[in-house]
């Protein structure tokens, strides 16, 4: 009988032991080296990437130095948008109105109310309201409004139901994708320029063939949005 048969396997295990194949001995610096980061870095940055202004600024909603209600003006009165937004047609920016837009009316109208107050007060004083800013896009980006509704997109794609908001919040992302989506296939989303301000809409173009009217459109306002980096990156 050799000493082979009569070792316990326990001490096989001792003077035998079994070995890694070489290549073992880089699974660790291979991993935390290199693929251990990678995989940290995917997860911060996916993590980053969804939770990052750009996802949570839908329904950002400041509260305004003043209360005022678009459910009211916009919905209720049925004020048309470029009332207030005059810049809407002809520029980039749409603009928040000046004071003397609403003194129009509140020269008049509830001229006591203490909701009006810090509007009389501006008023007085010749000094802007502080109107808090909720949409905006990064430096970087190229947005004009003038080009969108002379295309035929209306407030509503961008901006949601403003008429039945006591608070405007952000309705949409605002982010690249979001704005690629539409750049992509516009006639989805067109209507007819005299629709432009028109809220709820939406809705009438989902019953409709949009498809078809969007398509009609498209060729006939000649609409052509950019897919190019230029176009937005200039
Ligand atoms: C009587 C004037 C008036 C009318 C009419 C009006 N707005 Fe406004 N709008 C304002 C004022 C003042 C503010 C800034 C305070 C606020 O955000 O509520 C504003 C803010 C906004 C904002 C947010 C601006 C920002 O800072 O990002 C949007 C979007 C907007 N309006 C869209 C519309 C649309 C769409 C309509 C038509 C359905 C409309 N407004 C009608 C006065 C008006
Ligand atoms: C076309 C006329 C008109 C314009 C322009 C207008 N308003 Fe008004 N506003 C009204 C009317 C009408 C009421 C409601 C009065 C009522 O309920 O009896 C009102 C109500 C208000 C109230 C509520 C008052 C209260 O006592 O609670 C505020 C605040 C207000 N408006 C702010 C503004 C601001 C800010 C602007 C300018 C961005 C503006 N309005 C522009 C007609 C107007
Ligand atoms: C294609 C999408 C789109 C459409 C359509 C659109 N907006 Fe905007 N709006 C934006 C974006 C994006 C911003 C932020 C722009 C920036 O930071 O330069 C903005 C900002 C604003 C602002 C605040 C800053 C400014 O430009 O003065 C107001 C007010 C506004 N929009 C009102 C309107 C109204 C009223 C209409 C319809 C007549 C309208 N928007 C149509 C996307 C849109
Ligand atoms: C709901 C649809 C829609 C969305 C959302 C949209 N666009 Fe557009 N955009 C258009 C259409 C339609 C045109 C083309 C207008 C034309 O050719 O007459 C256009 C044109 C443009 C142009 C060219 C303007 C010019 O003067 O040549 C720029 C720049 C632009 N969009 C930027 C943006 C940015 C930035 C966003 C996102 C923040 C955005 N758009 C979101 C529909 C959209
Ligand atoms: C239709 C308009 C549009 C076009 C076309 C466009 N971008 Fe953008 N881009 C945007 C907007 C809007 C943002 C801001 C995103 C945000 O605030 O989340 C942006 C952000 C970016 C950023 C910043 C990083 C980020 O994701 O926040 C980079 C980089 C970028 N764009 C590169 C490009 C390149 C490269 C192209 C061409 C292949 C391009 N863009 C085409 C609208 C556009």
């Amino acid at each position: 009988m050799s000493t082979e048969e009569h070792r316990i396997p326990e001490e096989a295990g001792k003077d035998e032991p079994f070995v890694f194949p070489a290549w073992h001995n880089k699974v660790p610096p291979v991993f935390f080296g290199i693929i251990g980061p990678i995989v940290t870095a995917l997860i911060i940055g996916g993590v980053w990437y969804y939770f990052s202004p750009r996802y949570t600024d839908v329904g950002y909603r400041p509260v305004q130095p003043v209360a005022y209600s678009h459910k009211l003006h916009a919905g209720d009165l049925g004020l048309d948008c470029r009332y207030c937004h005059t810049g809407v047609e002809g520029s980039t920016a749409a603009r928040v109105p000046p004071t003397q837009t609403c003194m129009n009316c509140h020269k008049q109208v509830r001229t006591d109310s203490v909701n009006l107050l810090p509007v009389r007060e501006s008023f007085a004083k010749d000094e802007p309201i502080k109107w808090l800013r909720i949409h905006k896009s990064p430096d970087y980006v190229y947005f004009d409004h003038s080009a969108h509704i002379n295309g035929g997109v209306g407030c509503e794609s961008c901006h949601g139901r403003i008429d039945q908001m006591v608070v405007v919040a952000q309705a949409q992302p605002l982010n690249m994708g979001w704005c690629l989506d539409c750049h992509r296939s516009p006639e989805n989303f067109l209507r007819p320029k005299d629709k432009v301000t028109a809220m709820g809409y939406t809705e009438a173009m989902k019953e409709e063939d949009q498809l078809a009217l969007g398509n009609k459109l498209k060729d006939e306002y000649g609409v052509n949005p950019p897919l190019h980096c230029s176009g937005c990156h200039r």
